[in-house]
Parts: C-alpha cells; sequence; structure tokens
C-alpha cells in the first residue's frame, strides 16, 4: 500500500494473511477515516439496540489530562446484548470502557445506566452500585495469591466477607476448571486459566454489565473459543450486557449482537455484528480479507 517497510514492521493485530497483504495502521487510520463523511443518527443505534438502550452513551467528549480523545461519542446497547467495539489502533477503543467505569476525564456528555446517571460516579461506585464491572484490567490478578484469595479479593467492596466468599462458591460450582486449581498460586494457570480468573473475578460483585477490553489477546486459539463460550453463557445464560473491544475483529464482530467502529475518537460505522462481518471494507480493512 506504499507504506514504508518500517511501519509495515511496526503493525500489529490486523488480518490473517502474509505480510503482503498486510495494511500499514496509517493507510489503516485513513482509509477507515473515509468510511463515514457523516455522523450516525442516534435512531439508528437506538434500533440496533432494539429501542431499549440499557447502557447509553451521548456526545461524549472524554480523554485523559486536558486531551480529548473522544469527540462527541455516543453508543447505545439493550439489556442482555453485546456489542463489540473494532478499529484500527489508538481509535479510542479503550477509553470508551474507561469513560464508562469512570477512568478518564470528561468534558462532556452522558453515560446513563438503566436510566441513572452515572456519568461522574467513580468506578468503585460503577461496580457498587451502578453493577458495571471492568474485565481485563492490567494486573487484576494477584499472582502471588490462590485462585480462591482472588476470588474474595474480587468481593472487596462487599459488607461482609462472607458475601463474596459465597458468592466464590458460586463460581467454583460454575467453572470446576478453577475449583481444581483454587489453592493454587494464580501465578501457575495457563494464559485460558488466568483468563478465566479474571472475568471471574469480577462476577463475584455480580455485575450487570461486563466491560471487556480484548479478550482474545495472547491467548493460543483454543483459549479463545474458550473465552468466548464463557462470555456467551454470561450474555445468553446470565442475562449479563457486554460490552467489549477486540483486536480479533472477526471474533469479535461474530460473537456481538451489534459492532462499532471506532475511528479517531469518533463513530464511523454501527450496525448488526454479522452484517459488519460481511461489510467489504471492513473486511479489507480489519478482516486481513
Ligand atoms: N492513560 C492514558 N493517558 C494518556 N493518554 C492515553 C492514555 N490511554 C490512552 N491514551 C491515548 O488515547 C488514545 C486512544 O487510546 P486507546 O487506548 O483508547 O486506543 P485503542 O483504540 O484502545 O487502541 P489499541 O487498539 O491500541 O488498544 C491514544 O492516542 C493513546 O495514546
Ligand atoms: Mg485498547
Amino acid at each position: 500500500m506504499g507504506a514504508p517497510e518500517e511501519a509495515k514492521r511496526k503493525v500489529r493485530g490486523y488480518g490473517v494473511g502474509g505480510v503482503e497483504s498486510v495494511i500499514s495502521v496509517e493507510d489503516v487510520n485513513r482509509q477507515a477515516a473515509a468510511l463515514s463523511t457523516q455522523g450516525i443518527p442516534e435512531h439508528r443505534l437506538a434500533a440496533l439496540a432494539g429501542n431499549a438502550a440499557f447502557v447509553t452513551i451521548q456526545g461524549l467528549r472524554a480523554g485523559y489530562g486536558k486531551m480529548e480523545i473522544l469527540h462527541d461519542f455516543s453508543l447505545q446497547v439493550g439489556k442482555g446484548q453485546s456489542l463489540c467495539l473494532i478499529g484500527p489502533n489508538g481509535a479510542g477503543k479503550s477509553t470508551v470502557l474507561h469513560s464508562i467505569f469512570g477512568f478518564t476525564n470528561i468534558f462532556g456528555g452522558s453515560v446513563t445506566i438503566d436510566g441513572k446517571n452515572v456519568t461522574r460516579l467513580s468506578p468503585k461506585d460503577k461496580l457498587r452500585t451502578a453493577g458495571v464491572a471492568y474485565i481485563l484490567q492490567d494486573k487484576s490478578v494477584f499472582p502471588g495469591m490462590t485462585v480462591e484469595e482472588n476470588l474474595w479479593m474480587g468481593g472487596y467492596l462487599m459488607d461482609k466477607p462472607a458475601q463474596a466468599k459465597e458468592k466464590a462458591e458460586e463460581i467454583f460450582a460454575k467453572y470446576p476448571r478453577l475449583a481444581q486449581r483454587r489453592r493454587h498460586p494464580a501465578k501457575v494457570l495457563s494464559g485460558g486459566e488466568r483468563r478465566l480468573l479474571e472475568i471471574s473475578r469480577a462476577l463475584v460483585m455480580d455485575p450487570e454489565v461486563l466491560l471487556v477490553d480484548e479478550p482474545s489477546i495472547g491467548l493460543e486459539p483454543r483459549f479463545i473459543d474458550m473465552v468466548f463460550e464463557i462470555l456467551d453463557d454470561l450474555q445468553k445464560g446470565e442475562g449479563k450486557t457486554i460490552i467489549m473491544v477486540e483486536q480479533n475483529a472477526k471474533k469479535g464482530l461474530e460473537f456481538a449482537d451489534i459492532g462499532y467502529v471506532l475511528v479517531a475518537g469518533g463513530l464511523a460505522m454501527a450496525d448488526h455484528g454479522d452484517a459488519l462481518l460481511q461489510d467489504p471494507e471492513v473486511g479489507r480493512l480489519f478482516l486481513g480479507g
């Protein structure tokens, strides 16, 4: 694509083709920006959420320090639905999750969950009172602690430690793989088991909304499938609402009811996950086809 060799070598994550078919980050950015020149109307976002949004972001401007990363970003997802954000590196995908959870500076706009404005709640209160959990925050698992101790820690905001222990038992009953390793230190877990522990740890607080940042990152294919099965069960079996970022756009869009393409801090495309999977431009830019 005319990108310097240097840039090509730095590319990470897109496509499954050989080096020749890889597009540089700069090219993806430029071409993705051209996908949409006008905003996506609110009624379209509402329709994708079944006209019954449970989590709504409206006109959000947010970032770090004084720097605005998200510009007039909106999102709607219904209760029990899943939404996957894809887009080039640095587009602001993680920043969307950070903003929902309360890790960013918010300059304008709002985040509403179940009709309540939660824009200004701290991460602690998001978890405790708004039923939102952020999964795969860096170093969320304590390597020196056992699996069960890690789960108990997931309930540190609960009134009584006994509540967390009770919830941990429910989780062990559901995931025997974790139960078998409950007295092992977390550091000896395999990559897939560790991811399962990271997810389970968030479940101790019984959240309604799961924010999941790149669940497949660093995992072997068989574990990737396992993680998506777990998320599928949490959505379809337990009615959790899932907002996910996934570098593996194919997996993410296959999984999610709704897909958003984020480019340069704004929404470039929004559709059903399977519709985006079929979209030739999405395929070319993000699916390595
Ligand atoms: N904690 C932070 N402090 C300052 N700037 C940040 C911080 N986190 C992210 N940024 C900046 O915000 C922009 C968006 O980053 P973000 O992590 O949201 O992108 P992303 O779409 O998740 O990218 P990737 O696919 O690489 O994970 C980037 O320019 C990044 O450098
Ligand atoms: Mg990210």
